[in-house]
């Protein structure tokens, strides 16, 4: 026994406590603790069951990730698995909060499981590059079936306690708040019947029960195929249930520990837990004080219900927040609110809420065509055309009628936040939250700290971030901030090379191969290009395409050629365009640039950018840089964003082919200080 580990006795019933906060994770001290005091309740005779419960607000959150990568400390947790499995007499799991990973690993290592009904179960660890390697890919589809097994170690996704009841997971619901009470009576049920001490392992029912499982399997295999395109742990994972199927009990554990060792060691995995870590230090600012006294925002008002204003209202309305709508006529206002009920009428088709609950959320808009209808919000949040005399006009007139303390935000995705908040008497108070579109989905909520933004500003707005069920990361002003500034250069890239010989369909495969949702020629052509054209003192490819009225697919060509299914084809009409604006620039031709090429010459200039992000202060931290391009730009979660991507890829080499490339296109390659510091001292920008 030790600190995390408490024991006591209640008549023939042996009760472990583990309190370690935040989440009881199986850290080296909550396995000492608790194999030890089964090992003392085994040894006592006096003691028939034993109910395992944890303090605080879950039951086991699973392994440590932070110990992820360290050298391995006894006990392990097969070791006290195996110590729960063989104790002689039933352990029953008390599971409240989320039975996660390895704490459901566990539960499931026990004879039996009760729990209140707000607790949750499930087998996260495919988010983290992993599979449940403490048994659950073996005792998992010995209680559900391989089918649902696989499902939910392929989501990742939780099961409510009511559900887990049916499936089988768990033994017995007890009421809210009497947990331990209601596991001691299940206890004392189970010696009073004499009940036997079944073993998840002995169980084949459920792995029998249908005959031929290749459809499971190949299904399964087709749906990741597609859901998690370059992610390895999901094929690790159904090895692991086929090895259930096939092999014996403790054969099947031994393949679960050679696949789950791959993968652990995996450079996948190793970002995708950095990247567990880095969500969750976005909202940590350094020099904030922790007991800083928040503005209350019990209300907030949004200008602007355009695309962006409507889904950024939607957020504080599904969060039960109140919102005072206003626009500027009652054309654009009612449109605005339409689309924001025909929104949550879609999430109610859908079954993701009820159609009560977009009454309540539609309930909560007050529609306003009048700036004075704001004297009243705890919060503005301005979401007008991006132009700066609009801006500081609108923030003049807010600040005449916004009551004293309110927080004004700009969601403006470049302009100088400091010049907006001038145009102000509260500079103090004006914050920037820069929303990513879809604003109701996109997770990623970049805030924007002014010169002058007071503490107390910024730490209401990181919580607030937290309550409206976004990912913040903290941004200093620049242009295009961080998100936006850093991809800038792929973009950049991608639109030289073609010029350069490489044709766009050879870069779309490029960056669709490294991971990216799509290349950024078709995405162009999603969007339009009559939405993203800018104008430029020289002739572009895009201007001569908008030219030839190809748009993008809504008008059947832009990059490419579009069939009536929306299929894509290279266009010789755009390598012609291509040449001729070439040409018309005397831009020197090359063969097309190989994979790796175009990786290194699109890519590499972003890990250039976010290396000035960080000298400059813009960024507090590499990580946060990497949070904002995978849920700001879907750059591929399994590289660790592209910081952590540097580092894999070795600094040294990234300084070398930036050297190279200037050395051939111009100083806009020239690697960053902090880049070459880095690389020569042999550091990182996240270890
Ligand atoms: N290991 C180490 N630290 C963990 C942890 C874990 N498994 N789970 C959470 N933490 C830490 C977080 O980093 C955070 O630390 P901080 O306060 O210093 O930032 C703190 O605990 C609280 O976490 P959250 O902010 O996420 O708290 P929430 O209340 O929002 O969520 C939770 C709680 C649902 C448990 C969530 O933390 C979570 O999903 N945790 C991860 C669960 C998981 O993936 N488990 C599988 C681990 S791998 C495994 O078990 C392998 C096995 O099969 C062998």
């Amino acid at each position: 026994m030790n600190a995390v580990a408490t024991s006591e006795k209640q008549g023939e019933v042996g009760i472990i406590t583990i309190d370690s906060p935040p989440v009881n994770a199986f850290g080296i001290a909550v396995r000492e603790g608790l194999h030890g005091a089964i090992n003392a309740f085994k040894a006592d005779d006096t003691v028939k069951a034993i109910v395992v419960i944890c303090a605080g607000r879950t039951f086991f959150a699973g392994a440590d990730i932070s110990e992820f990568g360290k050298p391995p400390q006894e006990p392990l947790l097969g070791t006290v698995f195996a110590g729960i499995e063989d104790a002689g007499k039933p352990v029953i799991a008390a599971i409240h909060g989320t039975a996660l990973g390895g704490g459901c690993e566990f539960a499931l290592v026990c004879n039996f499981r009760v729990s209140v009904p707000s607790a949750k179960l499930g087998l996260p660890e495919v988010k983290l590059g992993l599979l449940p390697g403490a048994g659950g890919t073996q005792r998992l589809p010995r209680i559900v079936g391989p089918e649902l097994a696989l499902d939910l170690m392929l989501s990742g996704r939780q099961v409510g306690a009511n559900e887990a009841l049916k499936l089988g997971l768990v033994d017995e619901l007890v009421p809210e708040g009497a947990l331990l009470e209601g596991a001691v009576a299940f206890a004392n049920r189970v010696i009073a019947e004499g009940r036997p001490v079944t073993k998840v392992r002995d169980r084949r029912d459920q792995l029998d029960a249908v005959a031929d499982k290749a459809p499971i399997f190949a299904a399964a295999r087709a749906k990741a195929a597609k859901a998690s395109r370059g992610y390895m742990a999901p094929e690790n994972i159904i090895k692991a249930v086929e090895a259930a199927v096939t092999l014996p009990f403790d054969e099947g554990m031994v393949r679960e520990r050679e696949l789950f060792v791959e993968l652990r060691d995996s450079t996948q995995s190793a970002a995708q837990r950095y990247y567990f870590f880095a969500e969750r230090q976005g909202g940590k600012v350094p020099g904030l004080p922790a007991d800083i006294a928040l503005r209350n925002i019990a209300k907030v008002g949004v200008i602007g219900a355009g695309t962006m204003g409507g889904g950024i209202t939607m957020n504080f309305l599904s969060a039960g927040i109140p919102v005072t709508l206003m626009e500027m006529t009652q054309e654009a206002l009612d449109r605005g609110i339409g689309t924001i009920r025909r929104n949550y009428e879609n999430s109610a088709k859908r079954g993701r809420i009820t159609t009560d609950e977009v009454e309540r959320c539609m309930a909560l808009i007050t529609p306003s065509l009048d700036m004075a209808d704001l004297s009243d919000v705890d919060l503005v949040i301005e979401a007008v055309f991006e132009r700066m005399d609009v801006k500081k006009d609108i923030f003049s007139r807010l600040d005449a009628v916004a009551k004293p303390g309110a927080i004004l935000a700009s969601n403006t995705s470049f302009l100088d936040l400091n010049e907006i908040a001038g145009a102000t008497a509260r500079p103090e108070s004006v914050i920037g939250l820069h929303f990513f579109s879809p604003a109701n989905v996109m997770r990623l909520l970049e805030i924007v700290r002014g010169e002058k933004t007071a503490d107390d500003v910024l730490a209401t707005s990181l919580k607030l971030a937290g309550k409206i069920g976004k990912v913040p990361v903290v941004s200093g002003v620049c242009d295009g901030f961080i998100a936006n500034r850093i991809m800038t250069p792929r973009r950049e890239q991608c639109e030289a090379v073609i010029l350069e010989g490489t044709p766009p369909e050879l870069v779309d495969k490029a960056i669709y191969g490294f991971g990216f949702g799509m290349g950024p020629f078709a995405t162009m052509d999603l969007v339009g290009l009559d939405v993203i054209n800018r104008s430029e003192p020289y002739r572009t490819v895009k201007q001569d395409l908008l030219d030839a009225g190809r748009r993008g697919q809504k008008s059947g060509a832009g990059y490419y050629d579009y069939d009536e299914n929306r299929k894509a084809t290279p266009s010789p009409l755009v390598a012609n365009i291509i040449a001729d604006v070439a040409a018309e620039r005397g831009i020197p031709q090359s063969p097309p640039l190989s994979q790796d090429d175009l990786i290194a010459r699109t890519l590499y200039p972003v890990v250039n950018e976010g290396a000035r992000i960080l000298e400059e202060g813009i960024a507090i931290r590499a990580s946060d840089i990497d949070v904002a391009c995978i849920l700001g730009y879907n750059w591929p979660l399994y590289t660790g964003g592209p910081m952590f991507w540097a580092d894999s890829v070795g600094l040294p080499k990234i300084v070398a082919e930036l050297r190279r490339l200037a050395s051939i296109h111009g100083p806009q390659f020239e690697p960053a200080p902090l880049l070459v510091k880095l690389a020569e001292s042999g550091g990182s920008f996240t270890g």
